[in-house]
């Protein structure tokens, strides 16, 4: 038998001075998504993730946090992993920059790009970014990054530089040698007026930083971060030794679009100075934006995966990541679109049809799948609809238009239901000839079913699992083959397996708020949360609910100074339409007014807070609640079983702005 065909894919891999939010989430569920497919097409993949553990970010925020670097380091990697894997979407290989194999990939990439004469020493002035790693070109003292819009800073260091301008021409020859490298086309068409307005040469080296790979022989230079970083991918799968396990070169890096010219300039180029085969193919995907800007903790509108997953079940965010918007262009988050979307295209579209179809085979076949009889041609017509979806959907896949591909689907899903509400097979009688047309109907749609859920599969793991189980299909779904799949394989006389519980319909308002709260409760663990009626979850977003922290759980003073809490008067409030237990409030705390929402509806009346003086901590990080920004948080008891909040006051007159400590 001939060995698989290869298949190595990387996501990006991720910096450790934060976690992931739903645009990280984003890249590497789409990788999830292709490692799937691919394996049912039978290839041998493996994909690579991991953490861009070094640069003077990590040494700022290792500071901050008072531990060392290496410690700082491994708990945020460990994180990160643990979140891939809590979603169902790890890696087949983490690669970490402080890994012994990566450190020796990087000092041996480097002595070749060396030993072949594109190393050089020299000295360099310049205005750097430090959020970013990366000296910005042109840009004059004062200057901010073009990229990130923070201040740089000025920085002149000995460095060892590495000769990108000689690479101007290998690489545009490479560029049109093979056209598909770079994708989508747009951003090709970016990377090669880019190239063709020349390149300069690149410092690969630092002498300002210590929290780096060092240069053997060399210190106290140490590799620049994105040397460094891109190496990654071919650390993860053997690094010097890359030819035993024979994955190298990648067949695709999926990158978002900021980073699409160290990965299609820098890192081929470093690899032909090597001499080292160039990876195939590098695709660059948009942003998903909140509120028409890109995610940032500080500017307090990042959604995160976990709530979401907990609430609606991890399929319904892959679904939503790839259906709502197609890959390569930039897409708004927006919880009410998922929700929506949960509600029409899973819930009330695969969900019930699976349901549905399971429970009329229940009732009429005593719970096996029918053999069809003699087929009409809208029967014949449906099958052949469904048998051309399967070439689409996989040419869809092949080019990476998800969006397009899951439309088809759920176009095949739609033409289902209009079959059954025609042929109304639970109208037809007990009679030898209606229960033969039943059987019919019925195996047609099964068979229908089956194929979207195999279809399905690399976006829905968990839920085309299910509905394979409830189909009584032996193996696993993920074993079938994509290139075998075609309609007729539904064997007839199979038991269905037991129900399965697939997208239960949520009512969508209460469903964000739920999903809110949990986030808020993640990205602010020191609020204590309060109960919610229904979730059991906090759902005062806004308003802390004192609760007695358990004995073992003392903090020390400077913990607690760390908290700024002041006196602050309500000046206005007000309901938020769609959000029933959330006030928007606007209070003075001296020094300005700000807008903090407060879920305190259910127990005060807007008008009653007007004039009011409570306790706000104002030193929190911004964010947005149903859409609205809250910009701190009112203290608040929680009484009693059901957690009712009771604003914290001051019995006699105290002055706006006062701190309480
Ligand atoms: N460490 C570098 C990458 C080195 S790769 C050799 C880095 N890390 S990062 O943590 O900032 O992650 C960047 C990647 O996260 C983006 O390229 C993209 O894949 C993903 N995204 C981060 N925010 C995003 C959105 N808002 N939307 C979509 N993807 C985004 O850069």
């Amino acid at each position: 038998m001939p060995a698989k065909q290869k298949f190595y894919l990387t996501t990006p891999i991720y910096y450790t001075n934060g976690l992931p939010h739903i645009g990280h989430t984003y890249t590497t569920v789409v990788a999830d998504v292709i490692r799937r497919y691919k394996r049912m097409r039978g290839y041998e993949v493996v994909m690579t993730t991991g953490t861009d553990e070094h640069g003077v970010n990590v040494e700022r925020a290792a500071k901050k946090a008072g531990v060392p670097e290496s410690e700082f380091v491994a708990k945020m990697a460990e994180a990160w992993r643990a979140l891939w894997l809590e979603l169902g979407i790890p890696a087949d290989e983490f690669v970490r920059t402080t890994d012994l194999q990566h450190v020796r990939t990087v000092q041996w990439l480097f002595k070749l790009c060396r030993e072949n004469g594109y190393v050089y020493k020299g000295h360099y002035t310049g205005q750097y970014c430090i959020y970013d790693n990366a000296f910005v070109n042109d840009a004059k003292p004062g200057d901010n990054c073009p990229d990130c819009g923070r201040p740089t800073e000025t920085l002149t260091e000995e460095n060892y530089f590495f000769k990108l301008s000689a690479f101007q021409k290998p690489l545009l020859d490479f560029y049109k040698k093979n056209p598909e490298f770079i994708q989508p086309e747009s951003r090709k068409n970016e990377i090669v007026s880019f190239v063709e307005s020349g390149l300069k040469d690149l410092s690969i080296t630092r002498t300002t930083i210590r929290w780096g790979i060092p240069v053997p022989g060399e210190e106290p230079h140490v590799f620049y971060v994105w040397f460094d970083a891109l190496t990654a991918y071919l650390s993860a799968v053997g690094g010097p030794d890359y030819e035993k396990r024979g994955m190298w070169p990648a067949d695709l890096h999926l990158v978002g679009k900021d980073i699409i010219r160290f990965h299609t300039v820098y890192w081929p180029a470093f690899l032909m100075a090597a001499m080292l085969p160039i990876p195939k193919q590098v695709w660059a995907h948009g942003w998903f934006l909140m509120d028409a800007s890109k995610m940032s903790k500080s500017k307090g509108n990042v959604v995160l995966p976990r709530p979401i997953a907990d609430m609606l079940g991890m399929d319904a965010l892959r679904y939503f990541l790839l259906r709502e918007v197609v890959f390569g262009q930039d897409g708004n988050f927006s919880y009410d679109a998922l929700l929506t979307r949960y509600n029409s295209d899973l819930a009330n579209g695969l969900g019930n049809l699976a349901s549905r179809t399971a429970a009329m085979i229940e009732k009429n076949f005593a719970g096996k799948i029918p053999k069809a009889g003699k087929l009409e041609p809208r029967d014949e017509t449906l099958a052949r609809q469904t048998q051309s979806a399967i070439g689409d959907v996989l040419d869809y896949f092949e080019k990476m238009n998800f969006a397009r591909a899951l439309e088809s689907l759920w176009s095949v899903i739609a033409t289902a239901d209009k079959y059954l509400t025609t042929e109304k097979p639970w109208s037809l009688s007990d009679s030898e000839a209606d229960t033969q047309r039943k059987a019919t109907v019925l195996a047609t749609t099964a068979e229908l079913l089956r194929i979207v859920t195999v279809l399905a599969h690399p976006v829905l793991p968990d839920s085309t699992t299910k509905i394979w189980t409830l189909l009584g299909q032996s193996g696993s779904v993920s074993a079938v083959e994509l290139d075998g799949l075609q309609w007729g394989q539904l064997a007839s006389g199979v038991p269905l397996g037991k129900p399965q519980t697939l997208f239960p319909r949520v009512e969508k308002s209460e469903a964000i708020e739920r999903i809110e709260s949990m986030a808020n409760e993640e990205l602010n663990p020191t609020a204590p949360p309060a109960p919610a009626p229904t979730a059991g979850r906090s759902a005062t977003a806004g308003a802390a609910t004192a609760a007695a922290p358990a004995a073992s759980e003392k903090i020390g003073i400077e913990d607690f100074a760390k908290v700024e809490m002041r006196v602050g008067q309500i000046k206005t409030a007000e309901r938020i339409v769609g959000a029933d237990k959330l006030l928007k409030l606007t209070v003075d705390i001296g020094t300005e007014i700000r807008q903090i929402c407060a879920g305190i509806a259910q127990f005060y009346e807007p008008d009653s807070l007007i004039g009011r003086k409570v306790a706000v901590v104002t030193n929190l990080a911004p964010r947005k609640l149903r859409g609205v920004e809250s910009n701190g948080m009112i203290i608040a008891a929680s009484v009693g079983p059901e957690g009712r909040p009771v604003l914290a006051g001051f019995p006699e007159d105290v002055e706006i702005g006062a701190r309480l400590k």
